[in-house]
């Protein structure tokens, strides 16, 4: 039996999509709130909340392999959701782990994510399992700083003339079943097929809507000043602002090939993801 964690969101739910369109008929939904999960044949929702591991471990009962689709928020607390899913699969006897990992895990990063997703992967080593390095979701991208993008006519970000290799969040999905599918081992970097730069993001977001917006690079303590001046919080004005950092620093460039070689398809490239939202 499979099992994937984060099943009413937008990664897990795409990925147990992908698997019963498959015609896997023995898939576990794990999810804090089974009741959001569409019923569907050959699936079975479990009740597994990150924060509770007794649950956690009755959900992965009898599973083969797990999707662990990673938790957010604060590092520490992702972390320590992470400790609890994986100390729970031991307990379960999971055979197999597939974890949605960071593109950019690099030691020498400052991106707020990446130490935390380092030592959630330093946790899998003494078990079969595969890493899925994953880019920042398009999305994502497009839910966060697309909208003002579009009603002020500017995305102004600190990008530099970098681009990053936005991916869609049902590429992801697509590749990880592929993943489960065949047994992969190791780390895969799941990225788009090209980098997307501030100017070609914008371009491609005033063609998609008809509302023209324009690029405008701004420095890190601007955008971080500004982050504040919104009221955001430290935590996530340091995820932020040292994604972007990590972008210039080209940390997040397309690894080409990698979902097509798993797929059969080739994921979408931002233009296209923002055409067909
Ligand atoms: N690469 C990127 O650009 C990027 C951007 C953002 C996030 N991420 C990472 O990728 C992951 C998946 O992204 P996504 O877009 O699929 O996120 P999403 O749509 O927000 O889904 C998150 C999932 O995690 C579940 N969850 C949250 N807290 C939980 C808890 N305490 N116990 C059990 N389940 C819990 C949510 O359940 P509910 O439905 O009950 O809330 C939901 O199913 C994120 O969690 C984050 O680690 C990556």
């Amino acid at each position: 039996m499979i099992g994937i964690t984060g099943a009413t969101g937008g990664v897990g739910s795409g990925t147990v999509r992908h698997l019963l369109a498959a015609g896997r008929d023995d898939v576990a939904a794990l999810a804090r709130r089974p009741e959001a999960v569409p019923p569907a044949p050959g699936l079975e929702a479990r009740r597994a909340d990150y924060d509770d591991p007794a649950s956690l471990e009755a959900a992965m009962r009898g599973l083969d392999t797990l999707v662990v689709v990673s938790s957010d928020g604060l590092a520490e607390t992702m972390v320590r959701h992470h400790r609890n899913v994986l100390a729970a699969a031991d307990a379960a006897g999971v055979g197999r782990i597939v974890y949605t990992g960071i593109l950019d895990a690099d030691p020498a990063t400052g991106f707020y994510y990446a130490p935390g997703h380092r030592a959630t992967e330093a946790l899998l080593q003494d078990r079969p399992h595969c890493v899925a390095r994953t880019s920042v979701f398009a999305d994502f991208f497009a839910d966060t700083w697309l909208e003002e993008a579009q009603r002020t006519g500017e995305l102004a970000l600190p990008l530099g003339g970098a681009g990053m290799s936005l991916i869609a969040r049902d590429d992801v999905s697509r590749a990880l079943a592929a993943l489960v599918l065949a047994g992969t081992e190791g780390v895969v970097e799941l990225t788009g097929p090209v980098d997307a730069t501030g100017e070609a993001i914008a371009a491609a977001a005033s063609r998609a809507t008809g509302t023209a917006v324009r690029y405008t690079p701004v420095e890190d303590a601007d955008y971080r000043a500004r982050l504040k001046a919104d009221g955001e919080p430290d935590w996530l004005i340091e995820a932020y602002a040292s994604m972007f950092t990590s972008v210039r620093e080209g940390r997040f460039a397309s690894a080409p090939g990698e979902v097509e070689a798993l797929t059969g398809t080739p994921p979408m490239t931002f233009a296209q993801y923002l055409a067909a939202r």
